[in-house]
């Protein structure tokens, strides 16, 4: 089946980019939510269902992070906005967030489905992401909720490593880069996310207790909800995440 996929670039960008990759992919299309704690691994999974199953990685998260390459004129002010609240760990405010959704639909409306890591993470964002998706007669196949005990994310989150430039993400123990401290993909040197500091991390966890865990409830009462365990390597947590997808009605 040939499918649009692959090219975030409109994600990343916005609607001023027009382009979009064909590539063929074997199972699917899913539409698929990703929750977790903050460090849990969602980005992780994210990478390796969009290599294997070819489903496009959306995340908010690198949408802010991809906003601070913008030149000053190109930064509007609730994108500033928002770079400070990431900076502190807190969370930006959702009508920034479904703005930002808002003028990226034709993502959602993909043919070759989508993965959302880090949206919606309130409930109101929830809520928006229903009426967005009802409007276009789209519907979840299914929310992954990825769990762990908390002191292993933060072990997660403290090692982690990522490129600045083609955005691959490291961590020192567990999946060190070939040469220390630069990214295996393009040769740049790594650094610390700026909310992987230990006050920006406390701050996080806080938020996602607060805001973003009733989200399971909201999806468990739409029967969206498959809860996934975190433990482990990468592939066993991915095999375990597609077999719970293909145990699904
Ligand atoms: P976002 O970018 O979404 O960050 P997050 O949810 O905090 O998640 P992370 O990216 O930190 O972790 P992850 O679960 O993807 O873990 P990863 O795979 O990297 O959001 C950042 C900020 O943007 C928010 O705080 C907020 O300010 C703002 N924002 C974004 N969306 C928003 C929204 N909708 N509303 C409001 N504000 C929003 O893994 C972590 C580390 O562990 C890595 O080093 C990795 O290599 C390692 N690792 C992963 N899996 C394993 C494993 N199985 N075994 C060992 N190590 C592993």
């Amino acid at each position: 089946m040939a499918i649009i996929q692959r090219n975030q670039a409109h994600w990343l960008k916005g609607p001023a980019v027009t382009r979009q990759d064909l590539r063929a992919t074997a199972r699917g299309p899913y539409r698929l939510v990703l929750l977790g704690a903050p460090g849990v691994g969602k980005g992780t999974q994210a990478e390796l269902m969009n290599e294997r199953l070819g489903v496009c990685h959306l995340s908010t998260g690198d949408v802010f992070r991809a906003a601070k390459d913008l030149s000053a004129a190109e930064l509007t002010p609730a994108l500033q906005e928002a770079l400070d609240y990431m900076r502190r760990g807190e969370l930006v405010p959702d009508s920034t967030v479904l703005a930002l959704v808002r003028e990226r639909m034709r993502c959602l409306r993909c043919p070759g489905g989508f993965l959302l890591d880090g949206f919606p993470r309130t409930v109101p964002q929830a809520e928006a992401l229903t009426e967005l998706l009802r409007s276009e007669r789209l519907q979840l196949d299914a929310v992954l909720d990825y769990e762990m005990p908390i002191e292993q994310i933060v072990a997660r989150l403290s090692g982690r490593r990522t490129c600045p430039n083609c955005r691959a993400v490291f961590h020192v123990t567990t999946r060190p880069p070939k040469v220390a401290e630069v990214c295996d993909n393009c040769g740049s040197p790594l650094a610390i996310r700026e909310d992987d500091r230990p006050a920006s991390i406390r701050v996080r966890m806080a938020a996602y207790e607060k805001s973003t865990a009733p989200l399971s409830e909201y999806y468990r009462k739409l029967g969206l909800l498959v809860q996934v365990s975190a433990e482990g390597a990468p592939e066993e947590i991915y095999q375990r995440t597609v077999q719970a997808l293909e145990e699904r009605p």
